[in-house]
């Protein structure tokens, strides 16, 4: 029986994942998601083209492989069709190789307005949410209220009017009376359309093709550090975002589980609200920005931007098993003179290396300064044209991490991707 690999993100999302899942997947059968909703944005480009993609897996663009929305994630039927009939106006036989996991959660036009409320009520203190509905879906998944693309098939009328009953009650008690839900014929018209889609029951299907000797990748969305269970909570995302969460969102046991690729920008970003110990106030964080085009793929909206903190990533590879790591984004420090790594925390006065319960107050990173690259890396083909300053940089990393980097990204194009240590790879 073959084991499934899994590719996830060890920051605060963003980290490349879609780009990197889009190149692994020749080497694959199937790509499945296992988590998170609309509220990714995963970015694709080949050949002068650049795509978005937020519920489908990233490996639609390849050949023949199937892709899979398995059962963890949450998902929105307006948004669905339209990313899918965007996608199958590009050429994509999309019916064909996308099948929908029946016990994936559906997101209601409620939910989003849910999400809007909630974090009204929040304040100051607010999440900064994409305002997709994310948190309010899995809450009903978790309260068991949810309904599931299973149900569509059956009693769906009913399902929905209970669901919306109950919802607007909440939105009332937020201060948020509502009486028309704009969204509503266009919310059913996404769930006729999901009909003509293959729903399956991916646990069996996954394992099935496993058993099969089929090579299975597990795409994740978000990162490592908006995980519900060990992110910075409560400025989290509503899933597990860690491989665990690749075990219960495609039904896959930890047995299964083969290699793990832990995907990482070589600096740091963050969206929303939460702390961010390394991020940057200064010029050098609008530099990054502007370098890294580091604008949310969906939103639009800034991302804050720091120094790669090897503390949190030491942490998010403990958690994962990371087996190969995936450096993203190098070539936006090419310009820099200095380039600095946050390998400690000092945190009320004591030296820690490891992950504190709260990263929120009196956290001081502690940098190791090295001399960069001065050197444009986004046409190099082959990891022998790296300059030593760059070589020296990933040898620090690999050094405080313990895990090979064996993928190091040079740009946003597929092919600006150099595979490390080719021999070991294949
Ligand atoms: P994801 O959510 O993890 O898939 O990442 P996003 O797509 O939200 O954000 C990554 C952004 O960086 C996208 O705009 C990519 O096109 C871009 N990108 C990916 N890899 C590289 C790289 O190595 N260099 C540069 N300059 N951009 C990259
Ligand atoms: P990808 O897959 C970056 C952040 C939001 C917010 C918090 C909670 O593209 O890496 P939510 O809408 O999930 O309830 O928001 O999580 N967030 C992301 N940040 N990349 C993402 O996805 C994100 N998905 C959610 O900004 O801080
Ligand atoms: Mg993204």
């Amino acid at each position: 029986m073959m084991k499934a690999d899994i590719l996830l993100g060890l920051q605060w999302g963003d980290e490349g994942k879609g780009k990197i899942v889009d190149v692994l997947t020749p080497r694959y059968d199937m790509v499945a998601r296992f988590q998170g909703g609309p509220n990714a944005g995963h970015t694709l480009e080949f050949e002068g083209k650049h795509f978005v993609l937020r519920s489908i897996p990233s490996g639609i663009f390849q050949d023949n492989q199937i892709n899979i929305i398995g059962n963890g994630v949450v998902l929105d039927p307006i948004l669905f069709q339209e990313e899918a009939q965007s996608l199958e106006s590009n050429g994509v036989d999309l019916k064909r190789v996308l099948k929908i996991s029946r016990k994936a959660h559906l997101i209601l036009p409620t939910h989003r307005l849910l999400d809007k409320a909630y974090e009204q009520l929040k304040g100051s203190t607010k999440i900064g949410t994409t305002g997709k509905g994310i948190g309010p879906t899995y809450t009903d998944k978790i309260s068991r209220d949810g309904i599931r693309v299973g149900d569509i098939q059956k009693d769906f009328e009913t399902k929905y009017a209970i669901a919306k009953k109950r919802h607007l009650t909440l939105l009332k008690a937020c201060g948020m009376e509502v009486t028309d839900l704009e969204l509503e014929p266009k919310w059913f018209e996404g769930i006729q359309y999901l009909k003509q889609f293959e729903l399956i029951d991916s646990e069996f299907y996954v394992n099935n093709a496993l058993r099969d000797g089929k090579r299975v990748l597990g795409e994740g969305a978000q990162g490592s550090l908006l995980d519900i269970d060990f992110g910075s909570y409560p400025f989290v995302t509503s899933s597990n975002t860690v491989c665990a969460g690749a075990c219960t969102g495609l039904g896959l046991a930890p047995s299964r589980i083969g290699e793990v690729y832990g995907i990482f920008k070589a600096y740091c970003t963050r969206v929303g609200s939460g702390p961010f110990p390394t991020e940057l106030f200064d010029e050098t964080g609008n530099t990054i920005r502007r370098i890294g085009h580091e604008y949310g793929a969906v939103t639009g909206r800034e991302r804050r931007c720091g120094w790669i903190d090897l503390v949190a990533l030491r942490y998010t590879i403990m958690l994962n098993g990371v087996t190969q790591l995936i450096m993203m984004k190098s070539d936006v420090l090419d310009a820099f003179p200095v380039v600095k790594a946050c390998d400690a925390y000092e945190v009320n006065g004591v030296v820690t290396h490891d992950f504190p319960f709260s990263i929120s107050h009196d956290v001081k990173p502690i940098y190791t300064e090295m001399k960069g690259w001065n050197t444009d890396l986004s046409h190099m083909t082959d990891e022998s044209q790296f300059p030593k300053e760059f070589l020296d940089y990933i040898h620090f990393l690999e050094q405080h991490l313990g895990v090979p980097i064996t993928i190091v990204s040079i740009g946003p194009d597929r092919q600006q991707t150099i595979f490390r240590n080719k021999t070991q790879q294949s």
